[in-house]
């Protein structure tokens, strides 16, 4: 602890004074950020969508009327709720006096009596971060609302702040395991970091529309009342209000069901929609963000670097990247992610994924069969699709470190698991 201590100060001292043109008096933000923006902004998607903003699109709740099963199912999947705006359910956090403080530096205990923490609180007008800078020279705070929460919390969720139509990451994150606040992943510990511009790459992948107001790819400029939170079923079946008219008039039969059915695309193209999000970072934007429309090749959009070799390969967001390094994809042409996972549900539990395996292997040719009989057939997963850490979700708060884990992809043999 007291070296976690002696290595915190002066970072917590040069990152409060490197945020440039940040200060930190709360009252600077007051001007700067228009609540009426955000509260707007609220209203509007609560109510739905801003068809203005993008024609042919529906909204989800269009389609509850007719696709019952996949609509109510969906409302509780990780891609709806990987987005919200924060109110009581969204934010599954602390803000209740008593349990809402992450001290990162105890000034009471520290030698200079200097120090840092962090409050979240819930205000009448919003759910507030301030920070909490003691310092020999007197004491510094910066608060912000949270306009944003990114994270369904499946692991946990880390939130955005507005300033004016400027969108930033806010410094502290929910972590679920544990049920505790954390320093946001890989924001230095001791710092105080407002600072950290949110561009659109981020929302393209944790919500279905924000509409940038510059050009720029790098922009962390946006419309905040164009804001569509979670991943919509749009995201996956492409502009859906001239299906719904066919449905209604009853002339889909006929002139088609103009909706995108990812089972109808090659093999290829059906792999390209889920790797818009789960290729990982390591890709270059060639496109702008919400450009893509499923069905087309992702290479129009993205230009994938080339992952390691490693054998261990980051974990985090690249499950398309892993999966095509399996014999079993290489080998089975009709393999998808479908095969697997159902778009329109939760995720279950690992081991029931095993039944999937036992679709095209049969449970004896696997080796350890004979060695440990029947069970092994709802086991396949520990063994073959081992969980492993990553090193991209991963947060050092006051010296303690939490790190994301991960199914590994890459279906395969890996050494160790002779021996359970
Ligand atoms: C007025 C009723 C109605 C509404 C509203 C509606 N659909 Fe459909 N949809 C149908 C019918 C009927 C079919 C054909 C039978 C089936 O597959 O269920 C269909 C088929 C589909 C298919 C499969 C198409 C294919 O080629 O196999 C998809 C995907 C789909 N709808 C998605 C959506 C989405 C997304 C929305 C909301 C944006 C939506 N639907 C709204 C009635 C509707
Ligand atoms: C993450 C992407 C994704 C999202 C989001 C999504 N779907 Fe789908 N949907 C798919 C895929 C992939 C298929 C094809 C599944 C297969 O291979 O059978 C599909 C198939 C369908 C079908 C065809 C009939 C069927 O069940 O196979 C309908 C209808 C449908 N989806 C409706 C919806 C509705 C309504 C929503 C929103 C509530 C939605 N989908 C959200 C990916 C998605
Ligand atoms: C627009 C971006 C986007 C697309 C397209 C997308 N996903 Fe996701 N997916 C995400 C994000 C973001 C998460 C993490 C959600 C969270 O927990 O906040 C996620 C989570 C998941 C999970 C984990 C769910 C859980 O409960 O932990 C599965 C499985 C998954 N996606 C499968 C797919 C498949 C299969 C496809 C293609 C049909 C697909 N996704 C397409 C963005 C996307
Ligand atoms: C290329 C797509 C992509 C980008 C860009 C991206 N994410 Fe994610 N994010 C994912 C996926 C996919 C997951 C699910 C975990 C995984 O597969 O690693 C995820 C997981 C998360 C989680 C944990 C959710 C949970 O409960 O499991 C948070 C929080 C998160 N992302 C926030 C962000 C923020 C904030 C940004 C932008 C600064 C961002 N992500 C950028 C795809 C992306
Ligand atoms: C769509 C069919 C399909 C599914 C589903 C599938 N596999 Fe495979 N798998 C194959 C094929 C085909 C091969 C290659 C066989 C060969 O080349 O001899 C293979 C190879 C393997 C190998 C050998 C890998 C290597 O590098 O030598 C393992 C282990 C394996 N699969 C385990 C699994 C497990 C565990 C699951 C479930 C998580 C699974 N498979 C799901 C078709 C599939
Ligand atoms: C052979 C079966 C199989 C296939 C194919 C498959 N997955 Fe998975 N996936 C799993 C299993 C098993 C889990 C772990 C589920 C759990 O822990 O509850 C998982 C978990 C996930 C998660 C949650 C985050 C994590 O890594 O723990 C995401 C996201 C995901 N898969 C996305 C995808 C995408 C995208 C594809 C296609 C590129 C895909 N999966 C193909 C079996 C599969
Ligand atoms: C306790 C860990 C463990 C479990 C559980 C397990 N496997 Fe294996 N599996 C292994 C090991 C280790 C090997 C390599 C054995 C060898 O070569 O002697 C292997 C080999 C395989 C192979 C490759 C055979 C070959 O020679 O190419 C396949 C396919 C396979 N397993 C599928 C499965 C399936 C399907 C399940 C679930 C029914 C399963 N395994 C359960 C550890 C496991």
């Amino acid at each position: 602890m007291s070296r976690a201590r002696a290595i915190c100060i002066p970072v917590l001292f040069c990152l409060f004074l490197l945020i440039p043109g940040l200060p930190l008096q709360p009252s600077d933000n007051a001007a700067a950020q228009t609540p009426t923006d955000v509260q707007r902004s609220g209203g509007q998607n609560q109510a739905g969508l801003r068809p203005d903003l993008r024609p042919g699109y529906a909204g989800d709740a269009a389609c509850a009327s007719c696709h019952r099963d996949q609509s109510l199912s969906y409302l509780h999947t990780a891609h709806h709720l990987t987005s919200q705006l924060p109110n009581a359910e969204s934010l599954p956090g602390s803000f209740t006096p008593g349990s809402n403080v992450l001290t990162i530096v105890d000034a009471a205990s520290s030698a200079n009596h200097e120090g840092l923490y962090f409050t979240m609180e819930k205000k009448d007008d919003g759910y507030y971060e301030t920070a909490t800078g003691i310092f020999t020279s007197g004491t510094k705070t910066r608060s912000e609302k949270i306009g944003i929460v990114t994270g369904s919390g499946v692991r946990g969720q880390t939130y955005l702040y507005w300033r004016g139509d400027e969108l930033f990451e806010l410094p502290i994150s929910y972590w679920t395991n544990g049920h505790q606040w954390i320093n946001s992943p890989g924001y230095r510990d001791g710092s105080a970091d407002y600072s950290r511009p949110i561009l659109q790459g981020c929302l393209e992948c944790h919500a279905s529309y924000i509409r940038a107001l510059t050009p720029s790819l790098w922009t962390n400029r946006f419309d905040p009342a164009s804001f569509e939170p979670g991943i919509s079923c749009e995201s996956c079946h492409g502009p859906g209000v001239e299906h719904i008219r066919r449905e209604v008039a009853g002339s889909a039969r006929r002139e088609g069901p103009a909706i995108l059915n990812p089972a109808k695309f090659s093999r290829d193209r059906q792999v390209d929609l889920c790797s818009l999000c789960h290729s990982g970072l390591a890709r270059n934007e060639l496109a702008p963000a919400f450009s893509y429309v499923p069905g087309q090749p992702l290479d129009r959009y993205f230009q994938q670097l080339a992952a390691p070799a490693a054998e261990h390969p980051d974990v985090h967001g690249n499950q398309a990247g892993l999966l095509k390094r399996s014999k079993c994809y290489l080998s089975s042409p009709g393999m998808t992610c479908s095969t697997c996972h159902d778009e329109h549900a939760p995720e279950r539990a690992a081991a029931s994924y095993s039944s999937r395996c036992l679709t095209c292997h049969q449970w004896k040719s696997c080796r350890m069969s004979t060695k440990l009989g029947h069970k092994i057939t709802d086991n396949c997963i520990d063994c073959h699709m081992p969980l492993e850490p990553t090193a991209a979700i991963a947060s050092e708060t006051a010296g303690r470190v939490v790190r994301g884990i991960m199914r590994n992809h890459w279906i395969r043999v890996y050494s160790g698991t002779e021996h359970p």
